[in-house]
């Protein structure tokens, strides 16, 4: 039998330690897109596939010099070893920022700093989960979410969700259908704001029903929260977590509110888990990086970070509503939500048509979107695609959907034509896996 030709069998097989790796890191694959991620990061092609903020607002001049001065003046903390839980300046400065989203009730200590929310749900899923346990999770998923849950093994069921979040009667089916099958749920994994890739978000009235029904069943939900203060309205939600401080484990970043590049997040946490999460996040790292946690509190202190995030939801609103207009003038006959914030448009095409197959078309076209497909553990999502708004100007959205319209308008026009998009059907064993670089 003839092998299927991919990168990622040569891969295996020039390797020497083919045959030794762990299952777990068998399961762990690249993306067939990831080669095509390389040319849409060229200049000429207009990126709206990337989950990247824009950064060129913040004040890095100043910024620097603070951060030289406090790597001087504090050279021995800042260049040293910390604590596994964090930096507890750090810990004292988010309790302000949960504040906002009504959090009030958390102390220091209740807080775990993480290398970015991405780490936070390792840790959380590595203390949770063995192979085979279950997860439910909003379908489609984010991305990086995804590819944790799949290197711990973990089963994830997917749960619908709408646009006004996930909805509390499939959340409860899904956990009754395990239960016949025998099976406990460790956790409901859940973004209520803004949602990656699906742009919902969770209407206030659904928060206290799944909140509700978590506690009936004694699932965990862990509230991935990293766009919440990014509405374009200045709306914030109350989070899961100033419902429930018994059963929600939250995360939060600085990743799109400040600067990724940094990598500090922070969990809040019931004391049993914040305990085990902080063993977990020892073993992992040591501790996080008092260097890039003294960077994040010298912005703190120095900056009207209040402001900054206004200025920043200003800005993605603009870059949002450019988005939605270009749609309605190129694409009308696709169907999407217009979110309420955050960084992404969750696009629907037309029936027959196939937004992973098209991809090429469209990077030949000088556009770049992620398909569907890569927020599903299971093959679906063809039908759909991710469009970021985040880091392209809005000249260039404008651009990058005209462009976009007319590869999807051929695909259209050849569909109507033969009823096909004159593809085979895409192999359905053939799963598309997460790639960390779509975030
Ligand atoms: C829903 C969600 N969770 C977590 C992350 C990862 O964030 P961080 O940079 O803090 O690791 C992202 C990044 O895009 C995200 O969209």
């Amino acid at each position: 039998m003839s092998e299927k030709p991919n990168t990622a069998s040569k891969v295996i097989k020039n390797d020497p330690w083919f045959g030794s790796y762990a299952s777990r890191a068998e399961s762990m694959r690249a993306s067939e897109i990831r080669a095509l991620f390389a040319v849409a990061n060229r200049p000429e092609v207009v990126s709206l596939a990337g989950g990247m903020p824009y950064l060129e607002r913040m004040p890095f001049g100043e910024l620097s010099e603070l951060i030289a001065k406090m790597m001087v003046d504090k050279g021995d903390v800042a260049w040293q070893y910390g604590s596994a839980q964090g930096d507890q300046h750090l810990r004292e400065d988010v309790l302000q920022i949960m504040e906002l989203e009504n959090i009030k009730d958390v102390q220091p200590d209740d807080v775990v700093i993480v290398n970015g929310s991405q780490s936070g749900l390792d840790l959380i899923t590595r203390i949770m989960c063995n192979p085979g346990d279950v997860v439910l999770a909003e379908a489609p998923n984010y991305v990086g979410a995804l590819g944790v849950f799949q290197s711990f093994q973990v089963d994830v069921v997917n749960v619908l969700l709408d646009k006004d979040g996930l909805i509390p009667e499939a959340f409860e089916q899904a956990i009754i259908e395990q239960h016949k099958l025998g099976k406990q749920v460790k956790f409901l994994y859940t973004v209520p704001n803004f949602h990656n890739p699906a742009g919902a978000t969770m209407s206030e009235e659904r928060r206290p029903k799944i909140l509700e029904i978590a506690q009936r069943y004694h699932v965990l939900i862990v509230e991935d929260n990293p766009y919440g203060l990014l509405s374009f309205k200045g709306k914030t939600y109350p989070a899961l977590r100033s419902l429930d401080a018994e059963n929600v484990v939250y995360l939060s970043s600085f990743s799109k509110i400040i600067a990724p590049g940094m990598r500090v997040a922070w969990m809040v946490a019931p004391p049993g888990i914040r305990h085990k999460l902080v063993l977990a996040n020892e073993s992992a790292i040591l501790c996080p990086s008092n260097m890039s946690q003294m960077t994040v509190t010298t912005y703190l202190d120095n900056f009207d970070w209040k402001s900054q995030i206004n200025d920043y939801r200003g800005m993605y609103k603009e870059r949002c509503d450019t988005m939605d207009a270009a749609l309605r003038e190129y694409l009308p006959y696709c169907s999407w939500h217009k979110p309420e914030g955050g960084f992404y448009i969750w696009l629907q095409i037309p029936d027959g048509l196939d937004s992973r197959a098209m991809l090429p078309r469209a990077i030949t076209a000088k556009v770049a979107y992620v398909a569907g497909t890569a927020f599903y553990n299971n093959g679906q999502g063809t039908d759909h695609m991710r469009l970021s708004f985040c880091y392209p100007t809005p000249e260039r959205i404008h651009e990058g959907i005209r462009r976009l319209s007319t590869v999807i308008d051929a695909e259209r026009e050849t569909a109507e034509l033969f009823g096909t998009t004159g593809r085979p059907d895409p192999d359905p064993t053939d799963v598309e896996y997460p790639d960390p670089s779509a975030n």
